[in-house]
């Protein structure tokens, strides 16, 4: 496992929201209500873009069918259509004055 910055810390604002690309996964880093979160940059029913998602508590909706995920653990919570597997999500890590994170590669 090693260290991904993505960021500077200083960076990171309530509202922040940016697309990464590691390796062949595209990630979006967020800040929510003080929390940071790392999830996977598309849904998981049929891909929309979650850049466009909304955040309510420690839930993300995404905006084309307005299924409901965890945002800490990524589960589905809510799906107006057929089920689909959860959402990625990756605990944030922290470097000196970085925040990115911890890749297995492979
Ligand atoms: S593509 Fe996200 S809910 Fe359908």
């Amino acid at each position: 496992m090693r260290f991904i910055a993505l960021d500077k810390l200083i960076n990171l604002h309530d509202g922040y929201r940016r697309e990464f690309r590691v390796e062949y996964q595209r990630l979006l880093l967020l800040q929510h209500e003080g929390e940071r979160y790392i999830v996977e940059a598309l849904c998981p029913h049929l891909e929309h873009p979650l850049m466009e998602a909304w955040l309510e508590g420690g839930e993300l909706l995404c905006p084309l069918h307005g299924y409901r995920f965890s945002l800490l653990t990524g589960r589905l919570i809510e799906a107006t259509r057929e089920d689909c597997r959860p959402l990625r999500v990756w605990p944030v890590a922290y470097e000196g004055p970085d925040v990115g994170i911890s890749w297995t590669d492979g």
